[in-house]
């Protein structure tokens, strides 16, 4: 079952820089969709086109069979619900706790002077800490988030974004500011949470090493175009060359 089409999705910006020319692919329920190209192929513009956070110039994004190219107001928030989302820069609020951050994620269900103050109801609590023992770190509930590690850290930022139960989770190159080791150990929690719990996740990734190892599928941009879809196992040297330049070395992330 489809649940994400894009068609013929463009995107200029305001300046005149074409980021996306007409790229089309769809993503089935329960896929683990990495996107890689360059810096400045398009990545981030592509997810932030299908959560809506910037307006595509032209083309089609169709959720569940939805159109929500153009939707605003009441339906946009809702259909930004069912979508999570997760940055290479956590976005954590430091001062708070860990507990509070990913009840943070459940905004939209509380009132916004209840969060501040840190008032939840015991139900939201108990998912919040369930959602933490998902990225296995329920036992730094209760203290500061800025005194986690980067990969921590991002568990958080992964455990905050569950709390919307979405259906589809996006995330935007969250293991770049992280060392190889713990660059593992969060993408293996996105895999769990992919296999486990069924979420569909689209990921932009820039180490080959780890598409291979975490994604079912692979979607590649140069200049705005898709220039390549394909399993993992199907990005050849050549295709290596196409995607990066003739230039570039891959390097392993161990
Ligand atoms: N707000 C903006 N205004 C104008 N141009 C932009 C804006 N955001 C991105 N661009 C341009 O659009 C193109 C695609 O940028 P994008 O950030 O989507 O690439 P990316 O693949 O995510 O790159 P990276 O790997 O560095 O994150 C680039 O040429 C970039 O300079
Ligand atoms: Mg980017």
């Amino acid at each position: 079952m489809t649940i994400l089409e894009v068609r013929n999705l463009s995107k200029v910006y305001p300046n005149g820089t074409q980021a996306l020319k007409s790229v089309t692919f769809s993503v089935e329920k329960g896929e683990f969709l990495a996107v890689i190209g360059l810096s400045g192929s398009g990545k981030s513009t592509l997810l932030r086109c299908i959560n809506r956070l910037i307006e595509p110039t032209s083309g089609t994004i169709l959720f569940e069979g939805q159109d929500v190219t153009h939707i605003k107001g009441e339906e946009l928030r809702r259909y930004r619900q069912k979508i999570g989302m997760i940055f290479q820069q956590f976005n954590l609020i430091g001062r708070y706790s860990v507990l509070h951050n990913v009840l943070m994620g459940s905004l939209g269900s509380i009132r916004t002077i209840d969060s501040l103050l840190g008032r939840f109801p015991a139900s939201l609590r108990q998912l919040a800490l369930q959602n933490l023992e998902i990225v296995g770190i329920a036992d730094k509930a209760h203290v500061r988030a800025d005194s986690l590690s980067g990969g921590q850290q991002q568990r958080v930022a992964i455990a905050r974004a569950l709390m919307q139960e979405p259906l589809m989770l996006l995330a935007d190159e969250p293991v770049a500011s992280l060392d190889p080791a713990t660059s593992h150990s969060v993408m293996r929690y996105l895999g769990y949470i992919n296999r486990e719990i069924g979420t569909t996740i689209i990921c932009n990734l820039h180490f080959l090493s780890l598409v291979r190892e975490y994604a079912t599928r692979v979607i590649a941009l140069k200049e705005g175009e898709v220039v390549f879809e394909g399993a993992p196992t199907d990005i050849t040297e050549e295709w290596f060359r196409h995607i990066y330049g003739d230039e570039a070395v891959e390097v392993e992330i161990q």
